[in-house]
């Protein structure tokens, strides 16, 4: 595997010379300028390709920026070629670690964590002021399993994460990309199958859902593509994870309120 510059596009992102990180008066939790390093997967299989990038313009407020500068350094990473040490990152040596890719606002996140006390979260996310107001719930709520990382989560994944450390990975409603020209931005393909296939620990479980009814389409074709997987369909009654959004996030509202049916997919790792 090979590390080359290459840029990240994000849906919905306004084009902009600034990065955001130039606002909100923060410097913790900034990525670095220019283009991202991305990962060249030499193993034949389909992975993301992505476009220009420019990160969707946000501002934090005051309050929100005094927030984060206190509670980033313990509650947050930038992604970098770390291996991140959960023991040490949680505090403790004995709690399953699920990875939440694309959490947007965390408001299913912030919702399913007092559920799963248990359990470590790490909610990853490029949109800096999504990662703020999952922080605001997190600490206002005095949730202590919540923890973010800032980056492309196939790059988290790949350079963060060793081989069979998470329990969990759950990706709700990622962007569509609903031009036939795009479809090779989607994030559900077989190399990402592959790659969370290896950062899942035998038995452990991906959860993918999706409003979008050609992206449910495209993810139906690929159930069965990566040999690591299990496709065990939906619902899952004995799956040993929380399934349950407990909320509707603003993007399944957006698909509920144009009538689009909600499909879910789950999988587990085999042993
Ligand atoms: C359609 S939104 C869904 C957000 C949230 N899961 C929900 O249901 O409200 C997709 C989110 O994924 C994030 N995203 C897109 N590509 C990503 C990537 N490669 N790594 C991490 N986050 C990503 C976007 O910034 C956006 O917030």
């Amino acid at each position: 595997m090979r590390l080359s510059t290459g840029k990240i596009d994000v849906m919905h992102n306004s084009d902009t010379p600034n990065s955001p990180d130039s606002v909100g008066g923060t410097r913790e939790g900034n990525v670095p300028f220019g283009r991202p390093l991305q990962s060249e997967f030499e193993d034949g299989l389909d992975y993301p390709r992505l476009g220009s990038m420019s990160f969707r313009r946000g501002t934090l407020t005051s309050n929100q920026t005094k927030m984060w500068d206190e509670n980033w350094p313990h509650m947050g990473k930038v992604l970098s070629d770390e291996r991140i040490d959960l023991a040490e990152w949680f505090g403790r040596s004995d709690a399953k670690t699920i990875l939440e890719i694309g959490s947007g606002t965390g408001t299913s996140t912030a919702a399913m964590a007092p559920l799963e006390a248990d359990t470590n979260i790490i909610a990853c996310e490029i949109y800096k002021p999504g990662l703020a107001k999952l922080m605001g719930a997190a600490v206002r709520e005095g949730l202590d399993n919540i923890r973010m990382v800032r980056g492309d989560g196939v790059e988290v994944l790949n350079r963060m994460f060793g081989e069979e450390s998470l329990d969990g990975v759950r990706i709700y409603f990622p962007d569509p990309w609903p031009k036939a020209r795009h479809h090779k931005r989607r994030i559900i393909q077989s190399g990402v199958l592959h790659l969370i296939a290896t950062r899942l620990k035998p038995g452990g479980v991906l959860h993918v859902a999706t409003d979008h009814a050609d992206y449910a389409e495209w993810i139906s074709e690929l159930v069965n593509v990566e040999p690591l997987l299990e496709y065990k369909g939906w619902p899952w009654p004995e799956c040993p994870q929380l399934t349950d959004r407990q909320v509707i996030t603003k993007f399944e509202g957006k698909g509920l309120e144009k009538d689009h049916v909600i499909t879910e997919f789950l999988w587990e790792k085999k042993a």
